[in-house]
Order: structure tokens, then sequence, then C-alpha cells
């Protein structure tokens, strides 16, 4: 990588962060040259809950809470079998508290959680309390063969600024023991072997520029205004759980909640290349959005919500027979409950192997939440009417391909090293 002034900055720290290492930091801080925010030095003031982002992220216009634009995902295991050490607690606890005095907790600074396995429970004796539903992974329809990750644990990174990602990444990896000018104190490979690094991006810009990858088709059809490939804005307030409904409530782990992780491999060549914009908001949203032209541009002028409402989704099987298609965004909105979604989306768009891809990332009470939601989303149910096909005419399904899926745990902010199931 180069410091080559032609390579517009969000592609090339885009870039520099799928890399990643000392060399691409180096680069991205001559890029980026901006004041990251420190972290406070009372720790005691954070939330109790990892999953509280919403109120240290900026929003739009609207009001919307506005994602990270840069992330990281590490896979780690701990070596050799059996519990935990009370020592590998320590060390793991001073190093994210290093974060936490190295950055402020915002999209400015960084954010993070740390999750855990049913295969690190296993480890221990004891098991989970009935509060925590944490399967091990499993594919989730029938037509899909994911990867079932197991690691023991993922460490879910996200920042504005690339250069403030990767220097977090490399305290944690202990190839330097400052972060933000900050002594981190310890790195989480003291403890953990780190298995695998994806990465990815959110927001206006990012997908445009970086859509010469495999999986979007040439002249470049991905809106510079797109905060994802798929071309469209994602994740309105209104069609979001809250923080409080993905928050488990009782039992020891109360204040934590549960993340899913899968890696969708997007094929985009016929979204944008057989389909026209209405067919693509009527696959994304529902037939009638694109009927009656209620989606401008990405969607920005939606506001606060999707305008899915009970119309869109009373009609879905209406929709299947006479229109022979169903959006994604109506089929997902029959998993509500009280009139709100039950999943917390925090996905990300990804180059990760040299092709465009999603990093489903996702946090909800219950795994079974998830699971709900996406039995939603494939609207198996909807294939008797005939146009209406497993993959086809079925929402998103014919181009997106789930690649590997895994569950996980997020204790609350004080369980979060190394947890006992029974703490
Ligand atoms: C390729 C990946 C995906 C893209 C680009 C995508 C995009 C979108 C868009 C544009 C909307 C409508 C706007 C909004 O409500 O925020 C939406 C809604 C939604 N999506 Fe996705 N989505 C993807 C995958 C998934 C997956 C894997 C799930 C989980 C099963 C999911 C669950 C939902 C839910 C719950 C809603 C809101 C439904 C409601 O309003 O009740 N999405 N998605």
């Amino acid at each position: 990588m180069t410091g080559d002034s032609t390579v517009p900055r969000r592609e090339f720290v885009k870039a520099a962060v799928a890399i990643g290492g000392g060399a691409a930091l180096a680069a991205c801080l001559d890029r980026e040259s901006v004041d990251i925010p420190g972290g406070r030095d009372d720790l005691s003031t954070l939330p109790d809950r990892q999953h509280a982002w919403d109120d240290f992220l900026s929003t739009d216009d609207h009001g919307n809470p506005v994602a990270p634009r840069h992330h990281a995902v590490w896979l780690l295991d701990l070596p050799g079998g059996g519990p935990p050490t009370e020592s590998d607690r320590e060390t793991v606890e001073r190093a994210l508290r290093g974060l936490e005095r190295a950055y402020e907790r915002s999209n400015e600074g960084l954010l993070f959680t740390l999750g855990y396995s049913r295969f690190y429970f296993d480890r221990f004796d004891a098991d989970l309390p009935g509060s925590v539903d944490l399967p091990a992974p499993e594919p989730l329809s029938d037509f899909e063969d994911p990867e079932l990750d197991d690691p023991d644990a993922v460490l879910h990174l996200a920042s504005d600024h690339g250069s403030a990602l990767m220097a977090a990444e490399e305290a944690m990896r202990g190839e330097r023991s400052t972060a933000n000018g900050v002594e981190v104190g310890a790195a989480l490979t003291d403890v953990f072997d780190r298995r695998e690094r994806r990465t990815g991006f959110v927001g206006a810009g990012l997908p445009a520029d970086n859509q010469d990858v495999k999986g979007v088709p040439d002249g470049d059809p991905v809106p510079d205004e797109a905060p994802l490939y798929m071309g469209f804005k994602s994740a309105f307030e209104k069609n979001q759980a809250s923080e409080d409904r993905v928050t488990i409530g009782e039992g020891p782990f109360a204040g934590g909640t549960t993340q899913h992780l899968s890696r969708i491999r997007l094929r985009l060549e016929d979204w944008y290349g057989e389909q026209d914009r209405q067919d693509r908001v009527a696959e994304m949203f529902c037939p009638a959005h694109a009927e009656e032209g209620r989606v401008e541009g990405v969607g920005d002028n939606l506001g606060t919500d999707s305008g899915i409402d009970d119309d869109c989704t009373d009609r879905i099987e209406d929709d299947a027979r006479e229109r022979g298609r169903v959006g994604h965004a109506q089929k997902a909105a029959r998993a509500r409950e009280d009139g709100s979604p039950i999943i917390l989306r925090r996905d990300f768009d990804s180059t990760d192997g040299d092709e465009a891809g999603v990093h489903f990332l996702s946090v909800q009470r219950s795994i079974e939440d998830f699971v709900a939601t996406k039995r939603a989303m494939n609207g198996s149910d909807l294939t008797d009417a005939p146009a209406i096909r497993t993959r086809v005419n079925n929402g998103t399904l014919e181009y997106t391909f789930v690649k590997r899926r895994g569950n996980y745990l997020l204790p609350p902010r004080d369980l979060r090293a190394l947890p006992d199931p029974r703490p």
C-alpha cells in the first residue's frame, strides 16, 4: 500500500483496515490525521451493557443512529481445554480497560464488545442458566449449508476512524503497548489465540468506492450515497429492536445480550443487471413501495421508519399470488412483537476474500429471536404461489448466500472477562 493521493481517502482507509497490521496503520495515520477523542479515567461511569452503543453514536438528519464506518471482528480461541484461570481473567479485563481508557466510547473513538460461544461454556462442568439462550449455531434454512463457527470468543471493534480501529487492534495483539497515547497494560493475545480476522465497512460512499470486487457487476452500479452494496439505507430507528428489548432481563447475565454473526456472500449481477430500480424496491421493501414510489434514492426520504406497516405484512400472500413477488423487509416484519422488530441489526459490508459480502451481526435477547426473524425472512410459507420459489421473487434470497454462522453471549460489562457459566 502507498500513500498515493490519487486513491480516494474512503477507499484507502477501508483498504488499510482490510489489510491490517503496523504498516497499514502507519499509512492510514498519514491519511486520516484526525484527533481521536480519549477515554475516561473513571470507568465505573460506563454502562453495564456492552451493547449499549446507540447513545454514543452520531445521528443522521432524521435522528436515526448511524453505525460506525469501520469494523473488525476477531475469532478467538483459548488454548488448552478446561476453564480459564483467574490470572487469564485479570489479563483480559486489564486489556479491555486499557481500550476504554484510550478511546472515547463513541463512533469518533471506539466501540467494542467481547462475546463467548457455547463451545467456551462447555469447558465448565456447570451449564449456563435457563435465562440464557445460547445454542450452538446451525443452518437456518434447508437451502443453506454454512460452516458453523466454533471459536471460544468473538471481539467486535468499530470506529469511524480506520486508524483508531487498527491501533486498538495492534494494542490488543501486543504489537504496541499504547493506543491513542495511552498505555493499555495487556493484550488479548496474552490469553487468546486469534484464529481469524474479518473486516468491513458501512456508510455513504464506502460501498461505491469499493465496488470493484467479485459479486458486484461492472459499470459501477452501487449508488454513491448508498451505505450498503445493495443500494438502500437500512436500520431505521423504528425498524430496530430497542437496546432494552434485546437485553437479558434476569439471572446472572442480566444486562447482557446474545449476538448472531453470519457471513453472507453477495452476488449482485442480476440484482443490478436484470432488475430495474422498481424491481429492487419491490424485492427489498415491498411491492406497494415500488408501485407507489415510496422510496427515493437510497431511501433517505423515508425518515425514521421504512414504511413497512401492517398493510404491507397483511397483504403478503396477495402480493405473492397477484404481484408474483414479496419483499425482504415485508417478510422480516412478520417477526415483529408489539409492532417492533425483535433483533437489533448491526451488520456491515465487506470485501473479505476479495468478494462482496455482508457480516450480518445482530444482537437480540435470545438466539431464538434471531431464528424466528430468519424464519420469517425465509418466506418458505409463501412458495405455494406459482411465481415464488425458494430463492426467486422471494425478497433478496436470490442474491445472498450464507457461508458461516456463529452464536455468542455478550455478558454484561462486569462479567465480560472469561465468565463462569454460573457466576
Ligand atoms: C444482505 C443483507 C441484508 C441487507 C442488505 C438488508 C437490508 C435491509 C433493508 C434495506 C431493510 C429495510 C429498511 C429497514 O427496515 O431498516 C431491512 C429490514 C430488515 N431486515 Fe434486512 N437486510 C439484510 C439481511 C437481513 C438478515 C440476514 C436478517 C435477519 C434475519 C434481516 C432482518 C431484517 C429485519 C428484522 C428488518 C426490519 C423488519 C421490520 O421492519 O420489522 N435482514 N433489511
